[in-house]
């Protein structure tokens, strides 16, 4: 997996060793929706690189892969948004200020920014976008060395909007932000549709041989936004997309977070798209 960390040959990936971090902010999104602001104990959050994971761990029950969503340059803590689906997200959106976790980590292939000069459309369905937040504040750092900036952003409804009420400084940052919903809802005046829909009539405006992609939701949706970018043109190797499947080892040994021939834990989560479309079309029929 890649890493800002190198291990000292001979002694334990210190990246495999827990720490046990505090709870300094626990916030609600939206119900079984919390991002949890955590730092460790006595010392700096470890460096991480955008798309990368924690291994995020309840006392007593157990750990599981969570996107870190904050900015690598938050040298104070770091964020997590966790969706509640089983035990251990149950656990983990439950904590409050003060309660203590342990995380392993960070873990995984980032997302490649090297993108200077070129067109980025960013394309995130539901909780995709926590993964992409990062890399959103990257691009708005660095925001000169980009062509247009797209973010396409989708929820089935506007209260399911992910980090929403910070669309308007990302905007004001560079980025032209579209947030979209499956189906009109009363006081909502922007676009309704789903995200690879509005991927496609927004990248009308860029150029295809120069833009590159960053998506992350449901594998449907970045599958249908991987086509509609190449329909208009993208080079298929351009699109980047992150892949969220069940781990068990998280080492490459199991098998369980396996997509054709991609094991997520060890080659992902960010992969090129023409390493998983054929395993992508298979799975969704
Ligand atoms: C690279 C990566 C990044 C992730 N980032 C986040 C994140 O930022 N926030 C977040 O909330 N979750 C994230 N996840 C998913 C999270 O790791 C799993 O949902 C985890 O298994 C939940 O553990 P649990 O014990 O609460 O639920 P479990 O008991 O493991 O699962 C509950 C239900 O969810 C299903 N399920 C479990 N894991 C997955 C999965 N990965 N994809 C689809 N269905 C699943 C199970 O089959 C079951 O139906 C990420 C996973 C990966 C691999
Ligand atoms: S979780 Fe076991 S191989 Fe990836």
């Amino acid at each position: 997996m890649t890493s800002v960390h190198a291990a000292t040959p001979g002694a334990v990936d210190p990246l495999l060793v827990p720490q046990v971090h505090e709870v300094l902010e626990a916030r609600t999104e939206f119900p079984g929706v919390v991002t949890l602001r955590v730092a460790p104990l006595g010392e700096p959050p470890r460096a991480f690189l955008p798309a990368q994971i924690g291994m995020v761990g309840a006392f007593g029950i157990g750990e599981a892969a969570i996107s870190i969503s904050s900015a690598t340059t938050d040298l104070a803590a770091h964020e997590y948004t966790i969706r509640r689906a089983g035990a251990i997200t149950t656990a983990l959106t439950r904590l409050q200020p003060g309660d203590q976790l342990w995380v392993r980590g960070p873990f995984g292939r980032p997302w490649d920014l090297a993108l200077d000069g070129r067109d980025v459309v960013i394309a995130a369905g539901g909780l995709g976008v926590a993964p992409l937040r990062s890399a959103i504040y990257e691009l708005l750092r660095h925001r000169d060395r980009f062509g247009e900036v797209v973010a396409v952003i989708g929820a089935r409804s506007p209260e399911l909007l992910l980090y929403a009420d910070e669309y308007p400084a990302w905007r004001a940052g560079g980025i032209r932000v579209v947030a979209t919903i499956d189906r009109a809802a009363d006081g909502w005046g922007g676009p309704v549709g789903f995200v690879p829909e509005v991927v496609a009539t927004m990248v009308e405006n860029l150029e295809p041989a120069r833009t590159g992609a960053l998506t992350c939701g449901p594998d449907v949706m970045m599958q249908l936004v991987a086509e509609a970018l190449i329909d208009r043109g993208v080079a298929a190797r351009d699109i980047q997309l992150t892949l969220e499947r069940n781990m068990q080892c998280g080492n490459g040994l199991c098998g369980h977070c396996q997509l054709g021939s991609t094991i997520v834990c060890r080659d992902g989560p960010v992969v090129r798209y023409p390493s998983v479309a054929a395993a992508l079309a298979v799975a969704e029929r």
